[in-house]
């Protein structure tokens, strides 16, 4: 069953189970690479829905789990769908158990110690339980997002859930700096359907034997210590960011990485493009591609475009506007997936226009790099939400999208004083990364934590 694997016996083996997206991959993969450079041995577990390619890994073992996901509900790409079918057709079978089990009984395998799952697998856990395997769980958002998870009974309690329109600025005093539209809480799925995937990777966190959050201390104090006071779990460990505490050749991007754009960068000026993307499943409908386009064209600064093929609704190409590229004369390139880490690493780069996705902000401060943030779904206000105003490395582009707005906030972080004050605390925010990452440093630490833990296990 294996298709790769190592002979390492008298080593431990941690078994890695990500959920078949993106933004929860990376992390994973990144994890997994940790725990194998600190000499654990790392069988990967994997759907068939997003697959992972394991000639880009061979120091894993890589194992196919069938996920059981009907084609049709695997074409809307609708992650709470996809996460609801996966685990109704995962209890509903006895495959997972089955796959786990004969991983378990390899003998050419070292001694699995315990199974990392994301937190929305929850079927998976309740297969591990049943042949006695301990799990770990890794959250791949913010621990402010996880403890808004663990806040959910409280907020419909008080009344802050499900959200009113006409309540939407205000706070959640208990949850600050959030507001009401903040929580987490979907446009575009029935509300039922959501609360159930969040209760169950409740369920999930609480259940666990450990639980590891891509964060670092420095930067969700708070958030740590209230998680920390809420769950009785005998570790809750920040080590993140993961993508810094990983090797440079872990990758792990399920869409081609076009690498042209770095040597268009290096012919860039200091600090002076702003980075463009939307993450892995965002969406944006065909009249905001026209804004979006002419806020760029308009705005005369230079620009780096990732224009993910199915970004817009119900078009597969990406046409952009008549006009657009004269007006842009070569100051902008387009790509349709970009090596990110590597572009906002990039010294040219001065400002990350981004959905705000969890695994994009930690990479953009890291960077030191400040943000426009325009969160679409989920975890992502939130996180804008922090940005703007816990740490104060980017501001929200709010309301409809409109080519003024768009080019005057281009304005205001690329090119004004604000914007430069932001750049400044993203670089202390950086320092704050790279303090973490030293030897002594927390997340470091945390590491060190885990696989001690897990060789008790
Ligand atoms: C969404 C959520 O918003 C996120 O917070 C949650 O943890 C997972 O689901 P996604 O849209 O994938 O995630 O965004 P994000 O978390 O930012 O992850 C995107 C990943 O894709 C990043 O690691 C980024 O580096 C990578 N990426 C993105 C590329 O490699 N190239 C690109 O062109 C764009």
């Amino acid at each position: 069953m294996a298709t790769a694997g190592m002979s390492s016996c008298g080593r431990r083996r941690v078994l890695v189970f990500p959920l078949p997206f993106q933004g929860h991959i990376n992390p994973m993969l990144q994890l997994a690479d940790v725990l194998h450079a600190r000499g654990l041995a790392v069988t990967l577990l994997h759907t068939r829905f997003n697959a992972l390619d394991p000639a880009l890994h061979p120091e894993f073992a890589f194992v196919s789990v069938p996920d059981g996901v009907p084609a049709e509900v695997a074409a809307t790409g609708n992650p709470i769908e996809i996460i609801l079918a996966m685990n109704a057709a995962m209890e509903a079978s006895t495959a997972v158990g089955e796959v786990l089990a004969s991983v378990l009984a390899d003998e050419g395998q070292p001694r699995a110690a315990c199974l990392f799952i994301d937190a929305h697998l929850r079927a998976v856990q309740e297969a591990a339980a049943g042949l006695g395997l301990p799990t770990l769980v890794l959250r791949t958002t913010s621990a402010a997002c996880l403890g808004c998870f663990l806040a959910y009974r409280m907020l419909y309690q008080k009344g802050y859930l499900p959200p009113r329109e006409s309540e939407f600025d205000m706070p959640v005093n208990e949850l600050p700096p959030l507001r009401v539209r903040d929580l987490y809480y979907s446009r575009n799925n029935n509300q039922e359907k959501v609360n159930k995937v969040l209760t169950r990777a409740t369920e999930t966190v609480k259940n666990c034997s450990g639980l590891v959050i891509n964060t670092l201390e420095t930067l969700e104090t708070t958030e740590l210590q209230r998680i920390r006071d809420e769950l009785d779990l005998p570790v809750v460990l920040a080590a993140g960011p993961l993508h810094k505490l990983s090797s440079k050749s872990t990758r792990s991007s399920l869409l081609d990485e076009d690498y042209s754009c770095i040597e268009w960068l290096d012919m860039q000026p200091l600090r002076s493009v702003l980075y463009v993307s939307f993450g892995s499943l965002a969406s944006m409908d065909s009249n905001d591609l026209v804004e979006v386009a002419w806020g760029l064209a308009n705005s005369c600064q230079p620009f780096l475009w990732v224009l993910r093929p199915g970004l817009v609704q119900g078009f597969e190409g990406t046409d952009l506007p008549d006009g657009f590229e004269v007006a842009v004369n070569g100051r902008g390139k387009v790509v349709q997936w970009a090596p990110q880490q590597e572009v906002l690493a990039h010294n040219a780069v001065g400002g990350f226009w981004t959905h705000s996705g969890w695994n994009s902000t930690l990479e953009s401060i890291s960077e030191g790099v400040p943000m426009i943030c325009r969160p679409h779904f989920a975890d992502q206000m939130m996180n804008a939400r922090y940005v703007e105003k816990a740490w104060g490395v980017g501001f929200e582009l709010e309301g409809e999208l409109e080519r003024g707005k768009i080019e005057s906030a281009i304005r205001r972080l690329i090119n004004e004083k604000e914007g430069a004050d932001m750049r400044d605390r993203a670089k202390d925010l950086k320092k704050k990364v790279a303090d973490c990452l030293e030897s002594c440093g927390s997340s470091q630490i945390a590491v060190d934590k885990l696989v001690s833990y897990i060789l008790s296990l």
